[in-house]
């Protein structure tokens, strides 16, 4: 069988940290002549189920691209309207994701967002601080290059020395420092590209596309995505065990 073809079986290699890029709402929307809008929406909706699912296939981390630094350059009415859909959601599903144990984070830049939104960010991450069943990074307002450019300010401001940087102090210093690296970072709606996204932290994740919209990316393609991570040989820059140990012998 092929390394990539899938059975009823369920994953048994369950990655730590998924990374998702939500694309093709956009697409969705105009495949059904609806505005993109309503793609958006449809792929909160279907945000909600994937995270559902991500805690009963017991992943500890997951991290979401939910707007870039980019993301700016779109209509007005498209960014004021992601905007609206983001302060709504946490109105309307904040305690459930509480009552389910998962944990908010931020990741990105909060300074430039409107106050009330900013202050409804800050009060889901403050409540949820605590639950442990899953951690959820919002990557809002987030660039992965921005990203390098605050941590490396803030290591000049800590007063680091040249010769006292290396990857784990920048590690520490990124939006993503309390997270460990994504294993696998998923791509929907069938672009191949990283887009600014978890630039430094994906040097070793395994990455898995699928020509799926992601309103319609649910359980069961989530299910293939984690067959195809458990098939993967991961090797870090190394040999495989195999190629290693018969090289030892
Ligand atoms: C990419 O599709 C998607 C986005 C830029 C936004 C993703 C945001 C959500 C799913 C909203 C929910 C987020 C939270 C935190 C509630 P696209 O618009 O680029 O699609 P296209 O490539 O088909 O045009």
């Amino acid at each position: 069988m092929a390394p990539e073809q899938t059975t009823e079986e369920t994953p048994t290699r369950i990655p730590t940290h998924i990374a998702m890029i939500m694309d093709g709402n956009g697409r969705w929307a105009a495949a059904r002549n609806l505005p993109r809008l309503a793609g958006h929406q449809a792929g909160t909706e279907n945000l909600r189920r994937v995270i559902t699912a991500c805690v009963e296939f017991g992943i500890q981390y997951l991290t979401i691209y939910a707007f870039s630094t980019e993301n700016w350059g779109r209509p007005d009415d498209e960014v004021q309207g992601l905007m609206h859909i983001v302060a709504d959601v946490i109105e309307r599903e904040l305690d459930e994701l509480h009552r389910q144990g998962v944990q908010l984070r931020h990741i990105g830049r909060l300074e430039h967002l409107d106050e009330d939104l900013r202050n409804k960010v800050l009060h889901a991450v403050e409540l949820t601080r605590d639950n442990h069943r899953l951690v959820l990074n919002v990557a809002f307002n987030y660039g992965g290059r921005d990203e390098i450019v605050c941590a490396v300010r803030q290591l000049m401001k800590a007063g680091y020395q040249a010769d006292e940087v290396n990857e784990q102090t920048i590690s520490q210093y990124l939006f993503t420092a309390d997270s460990p690296d994504p294993d696998l970072i998923i791509r929907t709606s069938g672009e191949m590209r990283i887009s600014n996204f978890l630039i430094w932290q994906a040097a070793y994740s395994e990455w898995y596309f699928t020509p799926t919209y992601w309103p319609d990316f649910d359980k069961e393609e989530l299910r293939k995505a984690l067959l195809a991570f458990g098939s993967r040989d991961r090797r870090f820059g190394r040999l495989s065990n195999c190629a290693q140990e018969s090289h030892a012998g």
